[in-house]
Order: structure tokens, then C-alpha cells, then sequence
């Protein structure tokens, strides 16, 4: 990927349309907290791009101007929203049912939201089974689908004056499958749509049609849908920002912020239990053992490379861990997570935390919508393109180079996204080395 010094952004001019594959309780919640924070109504929290700041230079200098006046980023007026989903209900019935957002708040934006309908999903009931909608395309093939899907983006983009896209899946959990061989290099994959492979799933169908055309796009759930060979090779192809997978929030959140500490202090973890109670749709999704095994793979990914049990056996060599999700309905999307954690100390002695987070799960994931869209757009703006690594603050599945492991310890991702954006600006990188490796009085306090 070209990272360069102090590169040419182009400005963020005109609209910019963002596409969610998927309409339900995260995509709503996004689309009407923007609207919401755009009318007043509300603050951006959570959010990054909106409400962060970034040092500059020198401690003393005390110089932290908000990241959205630092790099160029398109402003909230300037997005337009739209998507697929199998449902036909437009943004505001979806939203009123998805229950996250209360009915005062919805009303106040009621006619924006009425005027966003969704467009006829791709979409294959093998793939998700816990899901009955019909508001579905028809085609002769998946290539003449992701054709469709091509024309739903031209459209959109004509209709409502669009300088730029990006889509981001906000669609459910389809079920776990490996990459096969129509995965391996895009002219086995191009020719896989074309006889409709049972391998290839309606989400890799959008993120073709995406890609194809050049616009960036993520995948804000654990399925395979990007993270595979053909579609790296389609990215680095039409010059398309990529980046990894599955909204890192809730339960994944509080991990990468513990397990990172714990290892600081060369704390021993013997086991990890975790367990969740959730009742919105994307938990009935969940119910399906065939989709909890995406989410599965995805959680329990994370401890392993945050605490490095093979660089250090004695600590974390015998860790057990284990993630649960149990759909309960009436916890709807107030999800309900439990952590039990055995750690250990000063020669062994075995203590215990208990993490009890009464989390709400959309009101997670839609500030990690707006940060994605934003910086995505940005990225290529600025000719950034294939995976994206300093947006590994937002996954819990990132996505990496070929030969390292991913980045999971937030913090690190963290600062690995404010030094990408300072080197995008030609600025300094912050090294945080202290003042006392420097001889002369004027040299850099870190
Ligand atoms: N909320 C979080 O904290 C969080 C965190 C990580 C990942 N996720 C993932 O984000 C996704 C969305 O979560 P949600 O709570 O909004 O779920 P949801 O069930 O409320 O919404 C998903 C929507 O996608 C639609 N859909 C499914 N397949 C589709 C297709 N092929 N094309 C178009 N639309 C399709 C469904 O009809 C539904 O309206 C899920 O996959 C979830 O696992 C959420």
C-alpha cells in the first residue's frame, strides 16, 4: 500500500454517499444519530473522528487540535445515506422496531428517516437462516446480482449528487465457511459468480460490486467477505482501500482494553470466561450455531495475539477461554456481558475479577460506522489502498499484512492511527522516548 509522507489529500469536497448492505439496528442507529447530532439534538460520543484530538509536536507546546480539523474529513452535513436489506421498512420503521433509540428522538427526525428505503437485498437463505424477509432480487447468476448491486450504487449516486461512496456491511452474521478455491484469485472468483457458486455469499456479492467500481469498503460482522485473496487482489487492482472485520465493541472492547494491561504488568491469566445475553435480531441471527461460529472464531481470536502465550508459556500457556452468546428476547438490544477472569500473581496466587457490562450494543457500533466511513473516505483521498492497518482500532477481526500477526492491543491501534495521520500530514511521529535521551535544552520533549 503507497504510504507516503506528507501526501496530497484531496479535499473533501461534495457529498459523500454511504451504503450500508443491511438496514436493521446498527445501520439505523448510525443513520439517525448522524442526523440527530446534525439538528443538535445530541453529542457525537464515541466517536473518534468527531470528538478526538491528536498532539502535535512537543508536550510543552500543548498544541491538540480535534482530528476532523487536522485531516481533512467530509463533514456530517455532507453524508447521505442508503442500503439493501430484506426487509422493505424504511429508516424509521426499522429503526422504531429495532427499539435502540427512544420514540422522541425518532419523531424529531421522522421525515429524514421515512425518505431512506432500503433497496432489494442480495441475499441467500443458506447463508443466514434465522431470517425470513423477501425483499430480495432475482437474478440468472450472482454475477448478474453484483450487476444489479452496480446499478443500485450508480443510481443512488446520480439521484442524490454524490462525489464519492463508501459501504460498510451492516447486514447479519451469515454462517462460518473457510475460504475454497473460487476464494483464491479473482478470475476464479469472477468466474465462480458467474455460475453462481454455492461457495461465494451474498456479502462477498456487495463487496465485488464495491470494490469493482473503486469504492472502499468494511465488513462490520465476523463473516468471510473481504479477507480473502480475490478480493485483495480486486482492491490493489482498482487502487481501493480494504480494511478488517467485525465491530470491536461490547465484550471484544473491554478484552483489548484488560488483557493488554494485565500483560503490562506480567499479570498470568488461566482462563478467560465470557458470556452474553442479548435479544435483538442479530442475537436471534446468532441462535443459528452455523453464524455463532463466525462471531466464535472472531472473539475468541483476540486474547491469543494480545498476550503472546507462546512468547510467554509460563503466564498465558495454559489459558482456557471461552465466549458464549445466549439470545434471551427480552434483554432486546441491551446486550448483558459477563467476564469471569482468573488471573494469577506474585508466585502464583490466584485472584478473580468479575466484569459485569450492561452494554447497549448499537449505541457501540454506530460511532465505529461514522469513524469507518470518514477515515475510509480519507484513505482514498489520499491514494491509501489494499489493507488498511491503522483502522485496526475499530475490529475485532483486523485485518493484516501477510506474514504478521494482526493487531489487537487497543492502544497500540490507537496510536498506530494518530501516527498514520500525522505521517499523512508530514508531521512528526510521536515516539513518547523521554526528554532525559537528550543532552542538548531544546531538544524534543517526547
Ligand atoms: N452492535 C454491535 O455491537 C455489533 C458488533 C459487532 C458486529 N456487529 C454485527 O453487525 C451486524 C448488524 O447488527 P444489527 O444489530 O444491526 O443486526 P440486525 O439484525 O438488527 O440488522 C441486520 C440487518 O441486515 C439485514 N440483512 C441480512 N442479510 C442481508 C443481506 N444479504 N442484504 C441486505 N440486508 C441483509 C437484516 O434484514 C437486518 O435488517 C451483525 O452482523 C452483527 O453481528 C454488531
Amino acid at each position: 500500500m503507497g504510504l507516503e509522507k506528507n501526501v496530497d489529500i484531496a479535499p473533501a469536497a461534495g457529498r459523500l454517499g454511504v451504503l450500508l448492505p443491511g438496514m436493521g439496528a446498527v445501520g439505523t442507529t448510525f443513520i439517525a444519530g448522524v442526523l440527530a447530532i446534525r439538528k443538535g439534538l445530541a453529542p457525537p460520543v464515541g466517536s473518534l473522528s468527531q470528538m478526538g484530538r491528536i498532539r502535535l509536536g512537543k508536550r510543552s507546546e500543548a498544541t491538540n487540535p480535534r482530528i476532523a480539523d487536522y485531516v481533512p474529513l467530509v463533514g456530517l452535513d455532507d453524508l447521505v445515506f442508503g442500503g439493501w436489506d430484506v426487509y422493505p421498512d424504511d429508516a424509521y420503521v426499522a429503526a422504531s422496531r429495532a427499539g435502540v433509540l427512544e420514540g422522541h428522538l425518532l419523531e424529531q427526525l421522522g421525515g429524514d428517516l421515512r425518505a431512506i428505503r432500503p433497496m432489494p437485498a442480495v441475499f441467500e437463505q443458506s447463508y443466514v437462516r434465522n431470517l425470513h424477509g423477501d425483499h430480495v432480487k432475482a437474478g440468472a447468476s450472482k454475477m448478474d446480482m453484483a450487476d444489479q448491486l452496480a446499478e443500485d450504487i450508480g443510481r443512488f449516486s446520480d439521484e442524490h449528487g454524490c462525489e464519492r461512496l463508501v459501504g460498510v456491511w451492516c447486514g447479519s452474521t451469515e454462517v462460518y465457511r473457510e475460504p475454497t478455491a473460487v476464494h483464491q484469485s479473482l478470475e476464479a472468483f469472477e468466474e465462480g459468480l458467474r455460475r453462481s457458486s454455492p461457495d461465494i455469499a451474498p456479502s462477498q456479492i456487495y463487496a465485488y460490486a464495491f470494490l469493482k467500481l473503486g469504492i472502499p469498503y468494511a465488513n462490520g460482522a465476523p463473516n468471510l467477505s473481504v479477507d480473502f485473496p480475490a478480493m485483495a487482489e480486486l482492491a490493489r487492482r482498482t487502487r481501493t482501500p480494504i480494511t478488517g472485520k467485525d465491530f470491536k465493541t461490547g465484550q471484544t472492547l473491554m478484552k483489548t482494553i484488560l488483557a493488554p494491561g494485565f500483560k503490562a504488568r506480567l499479570l498470568g491469566v488461566e482462563g478467560w470466561y465470557s458470556t452474553n445475553i442479548l435479544g435483538n435480531r442479530d442475537g436471534e441471527v446468532l441462535d443459528d450455531p452455523e453464524s455463532f461460529k463466525s462471531k466464535e472464531v472472531s472473539k475468541l481470536g483476540v486474547l491469543d495475539t494480545i498476550l503472546q502465550p507462546d512468547v510467554y508459556p509460563g503466564l498465558y500457556g495454559d489459558m482456557a477461554h471461552v465466549v458464549r452468546i445466549n439470545y434471551y428476547p427480552p434483554r432486546g438490544d441491551n446486550k448483558e456481558g459477563w467476564d469471569n477472569i482468573d488471573i494469577t500473581g506474585w508466585l502464583g496466587y490466584p485472584m478473580q475479577i468479575k466484569v459485569n457490562f450492561l452494554c447497549r450494543d448499537s449505541i457501540l457500533a454506530a460511532p465505529l460506522v461514522l469513524d469507518l466511513a470518514l477515515f475510509l473516505d480519507l484513505a482514498k483521498r489520499a491514494g491509501l489502498h489494499g489493507i488498511q492497518e491503522w483502522l485496526s482500532f475499530y475490529w475485532k477481526s483486523p485485518a493484516h499484512a501477510e506474514g504478521v500477526y494482526p493487531e489487537h492491543d487497543l492502544f497500540i491501534q490507537l496510536t498506530k492511527l494518530k501516527n498514520t495521520l500525522r505521517h499523512l500530514k508530514g508531521d512528526e511521529l510521536i515516539t513518547h522516548l523521554g526528554a532525559e535521551y537528550y543532552d542538548g535544552d531544546d531538544e524534543p520533549d517526547r
